[in-house]
């Protein structure tokens, strides 16, 4: 058993996305770094409607995967084949573009907070064309586990295992085998998890600040608001500052294949990406 250390920190940067949506952005960000296979991470948190009212109205995507994961607030999901998702507080959003999407997000609050995080997750070449396809999940769908040492684990996809019982998440069937969960962990308290030793992972803390790796070893702090991208190993240790902490854990199984991205197409080669741009252009992008 190897436990993984910190190799490298993206930290998040302020940006803004769609009709002027403030959030911050690690990977995907201006320095253009990725963790195969996830290539975006923003972070949206705000009291102040002025920040996300506008939402993000309608556009497109193709060859990959998002995931919308809502920590507070409610936001309206429509796209171009008539389907219509209500995002909760709590719940989670999981669309594969696939060949292609046209899309709305849109907060349905005009006040109060709003706060969650989008996730990119590449599709294999072989799988970029594919019809697009949603998973919805409800708060209530998305299983809580209690760590032992106090705190909560919510399990959107992979699984928890907790002295031999394991919890396994609602998303399964995905070719990367992601793992995404939820952890919050009172002050000082303990977090280990095992991670398959071929996928790359980083942690994501949101509140407080996180110690990464083995406890009484080569631990490193990880600061709020930074991807804290893993060496490779089969278990992850993660120890709660004196505030405690949430962050996401974030795992999967890497491509490895050339990523050439253009706004919201995401493919293998420069020739598909004109290819995605003159779709959307003609309309071809969303016909089956
Ligand atoms: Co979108």
């Amino acid at each position: 058993m190897s436990t993984r250390i910190l190799e490298h920190i993206i930290e998040s940067v302020p940006a803004s996305d769609g009709a002027g949506v403030k959030l911050r952005r690690s990977l995907g960000g201006p320095r253009g770094l990725r963790v195969d296979p996830f290539l975006m991470l923003d972070e949206f948190s705000s009291e102040n409607p002025g920040d996300y009212i506008a939402g993000f109205p309608s556009h497109p995507h193709r060859g990959f995967e998002t995931v919308t994961y809502l920590l507070d607030g409610h936001m309206l999901h429509e796209d171009h084949l008539g389907n219509r998702g209500d995002l909760k507080t709590g719940g989670v959003q999981w669309m594969t573009a696939g060949r292609g999407i046209i899309h709305s997000e849109m907060p349905q609050q005009e006040d109060g907070r709003m706060r969650g995080f989008q996730l990119w997750i590449n599709l294999p070449g072989r799988e970029k064309m594919k019809p697009a396809g949603y998973r919805d999940l409800q708060a209530s769908e998305i299983p809580v586990v209690n760590l032992p040492g106090g705190g909560t684990a919510k399990v959107i996809a992979g699984k928890v295992e907790i002295d031999g019982v394991a919890t396994v998440g609602p998303i399964q069937g995905v070719t990367t085998d992601p793992t995404y969960i939820d952890v919050t962990l009172p002050a000082g308290g303990h977090f280990e998890q095992a991670v398959d030793a071929h996928h790359n992972a980083f942690l994501y803390p949101y509140e407080g600040h996180i110690e990464v790796g083995p406890k009484n070893g080569s631990a490193r702090a990880l600061s709020t608001h930074s991807a804290g991208v893993l060496t490779s190993g089969d278990r992850i240790e993660v120890t709660a500052g004196p505030e405690g902490a949430r962050f996401l854990v974030l795992a999967g199984r890497p491509l490895k294949e050339p990523v050439v991205q253009y706004g919201p197409f995401v493919m293998n080669t420069r020739q598909e990406i004109e290819q995605a741009v003159r779709d959307y252009q003609s309309g071809a992008l969303t016909r089956t």
